[in-house]
């Protein structure tokens, strides 16, 4: 008898610790996929409780605020079965069966397997602290706050469908493309959107997918293998070392790519953004215009002959060059070059005008601050002197990039606001 009950009881905590086991498994593996996904960067607010909700969005019919997705029973998600989340996560429908604005990225999120998702709902529901904060309601005017017609553009624009491996690619390549285009959502601000607001493409057969797009002011680059203003002269290891760090040869991440990298990326196993980058690698360019890049020395030689008559170029000289160098190459990986710049590049000059008049956040990788940051310059030049920068910038050193106007530094001026100093740093749990 008590050999029998010692044995049921060895049985019985050998069934325990191994559910247990399992359960902390998925729980790890859904944290590990949350970060892939970057919930936290939408459903949290800096020094806020960790997925309580309430960042302001902007969407083209008005402001809405995101939810809280902590497992608290009346705020949050805590009466959520796996099937509601699931219908949330990869299918835009909430729990009371109000549709979601695609401000939360289901369309991404769609290619996901339903292994996946259940492994994120252990995750929700066991790792994240409950957060007793009420969600506020959508700034978006009546009539267009009725969620209906999100069900025909659902229909229109939305193939809700789990991502389908390609069986003529390598198992690095399909890892990449279900991590690009589901979990990490790259096309929800690097592909261009219709006039519904729906992304042009969700996946690579078409060649809009992830051809630059430009999202609250910020144009987020070609990631298409363009040589100019593409990831064409990036290597494989090139687009890892971004990935992990937020720099390479080639750049510094900035603007809303710094939450990504903060949040998201730097995350991924090394397997994981390999496999990133052997898909992005893989999308032909689409530029018919696109141009090979060369350094031309003749900018640099003006500059240190003091030959300032060309329009923005004493603004450099003031202001740009002890960090920027006169050779337009920066220093090291820290202060990037703007010389052949894939952003410098770019047909759209948003980004420039930007970070130009309101600095860049700042990167925080492996727990450390960058120990640079591009300062805001909206209170020291005006509109024509940025503008004039700007364009400097994007004809020196061989670049080829257009001319920027005044009326167009005014209007990213009116609706933009420098970035934050704070070192901001989301906490998962
Ligand atoms: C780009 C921003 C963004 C990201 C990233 C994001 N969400 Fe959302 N999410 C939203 C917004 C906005 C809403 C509210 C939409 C609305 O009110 O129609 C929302 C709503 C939700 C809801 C519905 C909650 C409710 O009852 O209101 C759930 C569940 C959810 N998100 C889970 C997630 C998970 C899990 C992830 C990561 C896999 C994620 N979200 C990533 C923006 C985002
Ligand atoms: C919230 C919007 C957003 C999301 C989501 C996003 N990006 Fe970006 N990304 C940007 C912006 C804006 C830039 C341009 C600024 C810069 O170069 O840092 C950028 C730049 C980049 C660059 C550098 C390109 C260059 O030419 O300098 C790479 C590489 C990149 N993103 C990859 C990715 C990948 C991979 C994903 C998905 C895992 C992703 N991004 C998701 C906004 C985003
Ligand atoms: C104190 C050093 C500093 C000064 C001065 C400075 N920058 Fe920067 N700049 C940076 C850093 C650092 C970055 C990388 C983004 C970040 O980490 O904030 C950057 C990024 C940029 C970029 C984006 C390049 C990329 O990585 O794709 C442009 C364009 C730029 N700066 C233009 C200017 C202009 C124009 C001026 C002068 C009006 C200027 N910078 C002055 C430090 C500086």
């Amino acid at each position: 008898m008590r050999n029998a009950l010692q044995v049921a009881g060895a049985l019985l905590a050998a069934t325990i610790g191994q559910a247990s086991a399992q359960s902390d498994d998925a729980i790890a593996r859904g944290e590990y996929l949350a970060r892939a996904s970057n919930c936290v960067a939408c459903h949290s607010v800096p020094g806020g409780q960790a997925f309580a909700g309430g960042l302001k969005m902007a969407t083209p019919i008005g402001a809405i605020y995101v939810t809280n997705i902590t497992p608290d029973k009346e705020h949050g998600i805590g009466s959520y079965s796996v099937d509601d989340f699931d219908k949330a996560v990869r299918y835009g429908v909430a729990k009371d069966g109000h549709r979601l604005y695609p401000a939360m990225p289901y369309p991404s999120y769609s290619k996901m397997t339903r292994a996946d998702v259940e492994a994120m709902y252990a995750f929700f529901m066991n790792g994240v602290p409950a957060a007793s904060v009420p969600n506020k309601p959508s700034e978006i005017p009546s009539p267009l706050n009725m969620r209906w017609p999100l069900a025909i553009w659902n229909v229109l624009f939305v193939d809700l469908d789990e991502y389908e491996p390609d069986a003529g690619q390598s198992e690095a390549w399909n890892r990449g493309a279900y991590l690009v285009q589901g979990a990490g959502h790259c096309g929800a601000c690097h592909t261009p959107r219709g006039l519904a607001w729906n992304e042009a493409a969700l996946d690579d057969s078409d060649d809009d997918f992830l051809s630059g797009a430009m999202l609250d002011h910020w144009s987020a680059s070609n990631l298409r293998q363009d040589n100019a203003a593409g990831l064409g002269r990036w290597s494989q290891d090139d687009i890892a070392e971004y990935l992990k760090t937020g720099h390479n040869q080639f750049g510094t991440a900035y603007g809303t790519m710094v939450e990504v990298i903060n949040n998201s990326t730097q995350y991924l196993t090394g397997d994981d953004m390999a496999a990133v980058a052997t898909y992005l690698k893989s999308l032909p360019g689409v530029r018919s215009n696109d141009l090979d890049y060369a350094y031309d020395g003749a900018t640099t030689e003006a500059l240190l002959d003091r030959k300032l008559d060309q329009p923005g170029a004493l603004t450099y000289v003031q202001h740009c060059k002890h960090c920027h160098a006169d050779n337009g190459m920066g220093y090291g990986t820290f202060l990037p070059s703007l010389a052949g710049n894939t952003s410098t590049l770019d047909p759209d000059p948003s980004s420039l005008i930007n970070i130009t008049l309101n600095g860049s956040g700042r990167l925080v990788v492996e727990g450390l601050p960058d120990s640079y940051r591009m300062p805001p310059f909206r209170v020291l030049l005006n509109d024509q002197q940025i503008a004039d920068v700007v364009s400097f910038i994007r004809s020196g050193w061989g670049n080829t990039a257009g001319k920027v106007s005044a009326e167009q530094v005014k209007l990213v001026r009116s609706e933009t606001s420098p970035a934050s100093e704070r070192i901001e740093i989301l906490k998962m749990k």
